[in-house]
């Protein structure tokens, strides 16, 4: 099955505190940016990846040494403020609306085509499907110091990408998401939001986001994990 990939690496990395984009950090030799890209860039189910990026480092980005195999793959759009504006401008960049559109945060290095391929598997059987882990902590709502509720773990799960969706119907929730005003943290609670059925499946608790500098420590462990 072919698909789309919609990349956000438009982000400023705030978080991260590098006083720059995140993206370009090193895990290993390679940058961040280069690591998500290439899983992406050698599938060939993946026939597009669109990069939404802050103009201002389009340089940058074409110059990363591991992209040069698959840049013909590649379109860079403008980004936006909010990861979900950065994600809208690159559906709109989509020609084929048939297409299945996959949507991956560039922080998450470690995805892999075994995820891809169980989100592509169950992809036709909803709207829309996302990987996710079982929540190891015990999850408390805190209210000004105090714990107000300790949630039922056994129905907790943290939601990663890559998430999976029909070019329609993710098109559908982003364009309404923006005339109403609606702002969700990944792009399935959109659906959600309007009243879509979007499947969960098991990811990886090694497919981590790169947040907080924590994160570059788990991350090279991660990384050396691959290669022993
Ligand atoms: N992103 C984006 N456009 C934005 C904000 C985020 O494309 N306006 C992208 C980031 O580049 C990242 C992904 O969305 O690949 C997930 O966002 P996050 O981890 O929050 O990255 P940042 O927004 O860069 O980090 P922070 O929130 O700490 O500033
Ligand atoms: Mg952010």
């Amino acid at each position: 099955m072919q698909y789309k990939v919609v990349i956000p690496a438009a982000g400023s990395g705030k978080r991260m505190g590098a006083g720059m984009n995140k993206l370009f950090l090193k895990i290993g030799c390679q940058t961040i940016i280069e690591m998500t890209l290439t899983v992406f860039g050698r599938d060939k189910r993946c026939n597009e990846i669109i990069l939404p990026i802050n103009l201002e480092e389009r340089e940058l980005f074409e110059s990363l040494p591991y992209i040069k195999e698959f840049k013909e793959k590649l379109t860079f759009v403008q980004g936006g403020a909010e990861r979900q504006e950065s994600v809208f401008n690159g559906i709109k960049a989509i020609d084929d609306k048939k297409s299945i559109v996959l949507v991956h945060d560039g922080a998450r290095p470690f995805v892999s085509e075994k995820i891809i391929s169980t989100l592509l598997e169950s992809c036709c059987s909803s709207d829309g499907v996302i990987c996710a882990v079982p929540v190891k902590d015990t999850i408390k709502k805190v209210e000004q110091e105090v714990v107000a509720k300790t949630i039922d773990r056994s129905t907790l799960w943290a939601v990663q990408t890559p998430q999976a969706f029909t070019y329609e119907v993710l098109e559908e929730a982003h364009t309404l998401a923006e005339e109403k005003g609606f702002f969700g943290t990944d792009d399935a609670s959109l659906l959600e939001w309007n009243g879509k059925k979007v499947k969960v499946v098991t990811g990886d608790y090694f497919n981590i986001k790169v947040t907080t500098k924590e994160d570059l420590i788990f991350a090279e462990a991660i990384l050396q994990g691959r290669h022993e």
